[in-house]
């Protein structure tokens, strides 16, 4: 597979065509950026993790029933995905308070919930990814009702088989982030990246932060939770 002209330079990924119009090549950096790019630095190693850690959750979904973007890993930081054009949404699916979700109803962090919730984000870095719902992503043509409900059921059987493979690595899944995309048939399927960058992930048993709230909360340890994180699914993916 050959690698042609770079399409796209992202905040963590580059993305380059390939000499099959429906293949192109994810290359993951170790560049990490928060709140909307104003905080940025390296997390050394990263790369290398995201890119073999989203494989390996891609495929495990792949076989519970959710079609995903991956095709091949075709080295330590780069991995054949199939072309999609990624329906501008950020779905995020939560299972315990954190992050925006507590700051903007005003509870705390760690209030374990009845039931997950999802929500959507509006994919645009001017806007500031802002909060939006089904009938607004409606209303600006981002996606149809046929493919929001795909989505919904998508992200919530995600939400299933992850957090029960996670706490098979005594980590708690607490919430996190996906991105959709649509193959030229029109099929909607999952895309992007599953790694600590778009997950919250905390030590089942002590709680600590095992992900990029290290980074952008300043907790040190960065690059060692990353590792940690992909020390147990190693041990744990069989
Ligand atoms: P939030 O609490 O800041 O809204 O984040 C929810 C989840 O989404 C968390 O696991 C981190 C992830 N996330 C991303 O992957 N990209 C983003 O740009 C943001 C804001 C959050």
């Amino acid at each position: 597979m050959e690698k042609l002209e770079m399409l796209y330079e992202g905040k963590a990924k580059k993305v380059y065509a390939t000499d099959d119009p429906e293949l192109l090549i994810v290359d993951y950096k170790d560049d990490a950026t928060a709140f909307n790019g104003v905080k940025k630095g390296t997390i050394v190693g990263k790369g290398v993790i995201n890119n073999q850690m989203s494989n390996r959750l891609m495929q495990r979904l792949a076989r519970g029933g959710v079609p995903t973007h991956f095709v091949k890993e075709l080295s330590e930081r780069e991995t054949l995905v199939k072309r999609v054009k990624i329906v501008p949404l950020e779905v995020i699916v939560r299972n315990i308070s954190a992050g925006s979700f507590a700051k903007r109803y005003g509870v705390e962090e760690d209030i374990v919930f009845d039931q997950p919730t999802i929500e959507f984000s509006y994919k645009n870095d001017e806007l500031g990814d802002p909060l939006i719902n089904s009938t607004h992503a409606m209303a600006l043509h981002l996606a149809t009702a046929e493919e929001l409900d795909t989505i919904r059921r998508y992200a919530f059987r995600v939400n299933e088989l992850l957090r029960e493979f996670w706490a098979s690595c005594g980590i708690t899944l607490v919430d996190f982030k996906l991105e959709f995309g649509k193959l030229a048939d029109g099929t909607i399927i999952l895309a992007d990246e599953i790694s600590p960058d778009t997950c919250r992930l905390w030590d089942s048993v002590t709680k600590e932060k095992l992900d990029k709230d290290r980074f952008r909360r300043d907790l040190g340890g960065v690059e060692d939770a990353y590792a940690e994180v992909m020390r147990r699914l190693r041990e744990h993916d069989e």
